[in-house]
């Protein structure tokens, strides 16, 4: 039988919330692909993952640690905790770590907004977990038009909070345009923020922070400018290239920081991960190496783009905004790339159905990724 989602929950009380939901979609997997069309190379640019892998470091401490797995983890993961707050020059007790930084995000919404009351405001389009979180607790989220060239609209989102608003997202870089807002802008909207709206927490998400070409001149938390009234988040996914581990943290005012942990679930960051986070903290060379590797192939990629046709926007993340020449369909290209063995991203979750996204693989899968453009523009344009 067909279970469409009425007849599944007919006789059982699902939240309305839930059961109305539409859900985050993530990136298509290299084994679907492989198995869909029989294909025995395929490259994955759709999640925004490390081109590098993992680092060497990483995989020794799991091996390492492999035989652990019987173990609970410490309690609020201090030997990581630690090393966080080292590594970015703060007290410990500001810093929370996580199932991934999904799982910050889920938190500060249910430790901060009151189902049916309070609301947390976010851009449109914006990475999608904001939103969906937000509904799933009942909590109405404002969304606000980035503007024409996807930048961010300040005042607009300033104009949105009121009295009732507990959170306000801004992602710096945005995903999906990798637009990164001047330093000074994000800062004079946190003090606005404070003056206008002191019960509202600016969440800045850095995820994709450290692959700006100056990370300094680009983040608040590594030019060590905390205000008061903000969180900002980070993760292992990214730069460190331990998607697969689930590890992200955040850096918040000490009050918070010690509710977040009364609110975690004891266990959520487990003992590899946790292993593998320190691991990966101690290899800089890994780190520089990936770090290289992106700003390098993002240059590649977006002159690649470029001279094919297409409209690329400037980005100071892992992966490129772009919208292909003349009247080529966004879904179309997607579709034909799979075939080929490419997966990208379309948009269209992101309401930016012509529009798609690139994560910056190695030289060589960048390289596959253009041909296998060229290769559909030339079948579709002739
Ligand atoms: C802007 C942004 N924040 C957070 C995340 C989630 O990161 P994590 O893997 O740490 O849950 C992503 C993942 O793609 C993202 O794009």
């Amino acid at each position: 039988m067909h279970r469409t989602a009425e007849n599944i929950y007919m006789n059982i009380p699902v939240l309305r919330q839930i059961r109305e939901l539409d859900p985050y979609v993530p990136g298509l997997s290299v084994q679907e692909i492989r198995e869909r069309y029989g294909l025995s190379q395929v490259v994955k640019l759709a999640s925004n993952e490390n081109p590098l892998g993992a680092s060497p470091r990483v995989l020794e401490a799991i091996a390492r640690h492999a035989a652990y797995a019987f173990r609970y983890p410490q309690g609020g993961n201090p030997r990581l905790v630690e090393a966080l707050a080292r590594r970015h020059g703060v007290d410990a007790d500001t810093v929370a770590v996580g199932n991934g930084s999904d799982e910050i995000i889920d938190l500060l919404i249910r430790m901060l907004a009151e189902p049916g009351r309070h609301s947390i405001v976010c851009c449109r389009p914006c990475f999608g977990l904001y939103p969906i979180q937000a509904r799933i607790a009942g909590v109405e989220a404002r969304r606000v038009p980035l503007k024409e060239d996807f930048s961010f609209d300040l005042p607009g989102l300033l104009c949105s909070v009121d009295k009732d608003t507990r959170l306000v997202f801004l992602t710096t870089p945005d995903n999906p345009s990798g637009y990164c807002p001047p330093l000074l802008e994000v800062a004079a909207f946190a003090k606005f923020l404070a003056q206008y709206h002191p019960k509202a927490v600016l969440v800045v998400d850095e995820a994709y922070v450290d692959f700006a070409d100056d990370e300094r001149a680009s983040s608040l938390l590594a030019a060590k400018f905390i205000p008061e009234n903000a969180v900002f988040m980070r993760t292992f996914s990214k730069s460190y290239g331990m998607a697969g581990m689930r590890l992200g943290y955040a850096v918040m005012p000490r009050e918070l920081a010690s509710c977040f942990w009364r609110m975690r679930l004891p266990f959520s960051v487990n003992i590899l991960a946790e292993e593998a986070g320190l691991a990966a903290l101690e290899d800089d060379d890994f780190r520089r190496a990936t770090l290289e590797t992106v700003r390098e192939g993002r240059r590649q990629l977006t002159d690649g783009l470029r001279r094919l046709g297409c409209t690329v926007w400037n980005s100071a993340a892992n992966f490129l905004l772009f919208r292909l020449p003349g009247d080529a369909s966004a879904k179309a290209c997607f579709e034909d790339l799979l075939q080929r063995g490419v997966i990208i991203r379309t948009l269209a979750g992101y309401e930016l159905p012509e529009h798609l996204r690139v994560s910056v693989g190695t030289a060589r899968e960048n390289a596959i990724f253009l041909d296998a453009l060229s290769g559909f523009l030339a079948e579709t344009t002739h």
